[in-house]
């Protein structure tokens, strides 16, 4: 049976990686629907080779130039942040792919899950922001949300078939980003090109940062508490420099089970789409014998704070941790354009945090007024 597939944020590092897959496996896929925030060049290379019925260009600058794209396929168009729902509603599709970056994805995924489809979740800000709401929608609607983060990804496929009940903790593995063995001193000087080189993964920017700052591993443990129902003491962070082991589950027996593969976001996008299948693929085997150690270390929370702030937000819970991810979103724009250094993120994130008033089970409403004006804040530090 084919699937119809819509993805937000078709034109990022995850959007393409997933046409990949929806094109080596285009007999289960069509893809339906597809949205880019500007760049047009490579959305009309994408319309021409996939054919959706509808696009999304969410820049409201690029309106007249996204009209003119539209008529050119004879496809429906729509335009904004508030298109992405439209977008969903044109294309009916059965699976979304949420492959947009920060709190912009939230409304959409919340949109399609009430409209029945399955999320396959990449933008794991969704969860950080919003994760109590969309995890509450997805149950009452009875749809699924896939993982996309190679991390969860891992858990889920090592939870197959066993006991939640039995399970003891889960284990997220990080790379620990290009700066893991940096002084203090050494951190605050780094710029962002330094900062964009991933030691073994290829990202989009934003994630890139997130990675060097451990912010990123700070968002996967707040996704994890919701994907799986976790309390927060059960999940734990390891420092695994070469990124074999994707993450861990520790059952109460002490079994460890963990899922490894070379690091190629292909396999975690396959695997979130066919859940629970396996189908063969072209991904290069991993040749266990050409590595020399798989390594583990405790992260260093005085160099990372952020991490330690992510922890701290979610154990305050309600929108503790929209204000982290809208401190987040403005300090890390804020460094891209060299206006602040590598360690005045984590600053900026504590200094937001500290204003914040936390309102406890929040509403969509309460969500995104939290995060304006959490946004505010973090622009005034
Ligand atoms: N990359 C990975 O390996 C990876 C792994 C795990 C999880 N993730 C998560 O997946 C998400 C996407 O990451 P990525 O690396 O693919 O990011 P990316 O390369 O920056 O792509 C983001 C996509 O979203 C679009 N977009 C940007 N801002 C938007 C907005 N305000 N509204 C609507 N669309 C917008 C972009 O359009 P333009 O192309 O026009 O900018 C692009 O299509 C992030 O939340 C990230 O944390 C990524």
């Amino acid at each position: 049976m084919s699937n119809k597939i819509l993805i937000l944020g078709s034109t990022g590092s995850i959007g393409t990686r997933t046409l990949d897959v929806a094109r080596d496996f285009s007999e289960h896929f069509s893809v339906c629907g597809l949205s880019t925030y500007g760049q047009l060049d490579l959305l009309n290379r994408q319309i021409e080779e996939f054919h959706p019925a509808a696009i999304n260009v969410t820049n409201p600058e690029k309106a007249d130039d996204a009209r003119a794209l539209a008529e050119r396929y004879e496809i429906r168009l729509t335009t904004g942040q508030a298109g992405l729902k439209e977008l969903i509603t044109l294309c009916e599709p059965d699976i979304v792919v949420t492959a947009t970056v920060g709190i912009a994805g939230l409304e959409p995924t919340l949109f399609a899950l009430e409209q029945g489809c399955d999320v396959a979740l990449a933008n794991k800000e969704v969860l950080v922001t919003g994760g109590a709401l969309v995890m509450k929608k997805a149950r009452k609607k009875g749809v699924r949300i896939r993982p996309i983060d190679s991390e969860h990804n891992a858990v889920a496929q090592c939870l197959m078939g066993q006991s939640l009940s039995k399970l003891r903790r889960i284990i997220l593995t990080a790379s620990g980003g290009p700066f893991r063995k940096l002084s203090k001193e050494e951190l605050g000087r780094v710029t962002p090109e330094q900062a964009l080189t991933h030691p073994t993964w290829k990202m989009g920017n934003k994630i890139t940062i997130d990675s060097a700052t451990l912010m990123n591993k700070g968002f996967e443990v707040i996704e994890g508490h919701h994907l799986f129902d976790l309390p927060i003491d059960q999940i734990e962070v390891a420092i695994h420099p070469q990124s074999v082991i994707h993450s861990l589950v520790e059952f109460v027996d002490g079994s460890l089970l963990a899922q490894l593969s070379v690091t190629d976001m292909y396999l975690t996008i396959q695997s979130a789409l066919f859940y629970p299948e396996r189908y063969e693929n072209g991904v290069k085997p991993l040749d266990l014998c050409s590595l020399n150690a798989l390594t583990f270390e405790k992260p260093d929370l005085e160099r990372f704070p952020c991490l330690s702030y992510a922890y701290e937000a979610i154990r305050e819970g309600g929108t503790a941790t929209v204000a982290l991810n809208a401190a987040n979103e403005i300090a890390v724009r804020r460094f891209l354009d060299k206006e602040i250094s590598f360690m005045q993120i984590p600053q900026i994130i504590r200094g937001t945090l500290d204003k914040h008033k936390t309102i406890s089970d929040p509403d969509l409403g309460e969500i995104l007024e939290a995060d304006r004006n959490s946004r505010e804040t973090a622009k005034s530090l």
